[in-house]
């Protein structure tokens, strides 16, 4: 049942370690990062010169993290898309477009329509699933199951970091195919994924904080959330998650346009979460997320600040500081999400809602 838990949503947050290690299992065997199933050539693997990423909801946003590490390792031109857009519009496909058709559970509507579109221009697709057997994968050539484990709360949380890893598999798989990474790279690569469920571990010790906290900001009207690179999709997710489960307006920014527009939204005792980089990764990624943390701070904002462990730079500006263990920037969301998701199941708690049963949503969109 929900194993002591008072929902369900917590305890598939707590088994996020298992489910990252569940995902990984089996797929680098005798040097090589492997697939679950292949219909489609090494050759054809090979030929790829582009590669959309369609899915919907936290789906989408595991696509928008992939992004940075597909083009890294592949240097191949990656486009995140949402599969209701990707479908009514005249995307550009053919033979050597690869399409990424990142679904829970295999069945959505908009997906599964998208994936018809993107076999019918010729180009090849691969699944990545969390359910046996589901219409996704039957439609496309290539898979790799996510091996969550049934997800009972309607919002995502073991599923999605589960696609985060597996979306990083394919980038990896590509890798191998064109050359673009040396086998050893590869294998390197694969052992920092496999060190996440420890990491992730490490970050359920916030839990009680992020909890509390929760429920000191359960009235605010409105939270924001600011990120850059690898954080903007996290800020987008943990926005998501808010508004499902609380009911309450939020909104993710990529950090770098808050003076565009998002920063007169600021007021005094405005939550905004920010996501903070590693300040061990790119310099100028970290120091321009401080300024912007210290402008909002100026402004009145009630700053929660999501960081690397022993980041003291952030300290001063930082109303709550929430830390992270320091992992490889690319494979930070799968730290930073973890936050965000209690924050908003707890908020959501607090009000008074059903956190595994949000209003209006169902967990599978088969009808558009
Ligand atoms: C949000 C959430 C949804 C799903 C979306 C796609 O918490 O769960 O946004 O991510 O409906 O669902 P799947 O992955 O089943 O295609």
């Amino acid at each position: 049942e929900k194993g002591g838990h008072e929902y369900f949503m917590l305890k598939e947050i707590e088994e996020q370690p298992e489910a990252l290690a569940n995902t990984l299992r089996g797929h680098f065997e005798s040097g090589r990062i492997i697939l679950d199933e292949q219909r489609i050539s090494d050759q054809d693997l090979r030929d790829v010169d582009k590669v959309f990423v369609v899915a919907c909801g936290s789906a989408y946003h595991s696509g928008l993290v992939a992004k940075y590490a597909i083009e890294h390792w592949t240097r191949l031109p990656v486009e995140v898309e949402l599969a209701s857009e990707f479908r009514y519009r005249d995307p550009v496909l053919d033979r050597d477009t690869l399409v990424v058709a990142v679904s829970q559970s295999g069945e959505t509507a908009d997906t599964l329509e998208a994936v018809r579109h993107a076999r019918e221009q010729k180009a090849r697709v691969l699944a990545v699933c969390n359910t046996n057997g589901a219409q996704i994968p039957r439609e496309s050539d290539a898979v790799l199951y996510t091996h969550a484990g049934p997800e009972i709360g309607v919002a995502s949380t073991k599923a999605f970091l589960a696609q985060i890893a597996a979306n990083y598999l394919v980038g990896l798989a590509l890798a191998q195919a064109r050359g673009t990474k040396y086998p050893d790279e590869v294998a390197r690569e694969f052992a920092e994924l496999e060190a996440m469920p420890a990491a992730v571990q490490k970050v359920l010790s916030t839990v009680d904080q992020v909890r509390d906290l929760g429920r000191r900001i359960a009235d605010s009207k409105a939270v924001l959330f600011l990120g850059r690179h690898v954080g903007f999709p996290v800020a987008l997710e943990g926005a998501l998650k808010l508004k499902e489960l609380a009911y309450m307006h939020a909104e993710g920014f990529a950090a770098g346009e808050l003076k565009h527009g998002p920063i007169a939204l600021i007021e005094d005792g405005l939550p905004v979460v920010v996501v903070m980089p590693s300040p061990k990764g790119r310099a100028v990624l970290h120091s321009k997320l401080v300024s912007n943390i210290s402008e909002i701070q100026a402004r009145g904002a009630r700053t929660i600040v999501i960081a690397e462990e022993g980041d003291e730079t952030v300290r001063p500006f930082a109303d709550e500081l929430i830390e992270v263990p320091a992992v490889p920037t690319l494979l930070q969301p799968l730290v930073s999400t973890v936050p965000l998701q209690v924050l908003a199941a707890e908020i959501a708690r607090t009000r008074g809602y059903d956190v595994d049963k949000p209003r209006n949503l169902a967990k599978s969109v088969t009808v558009e």
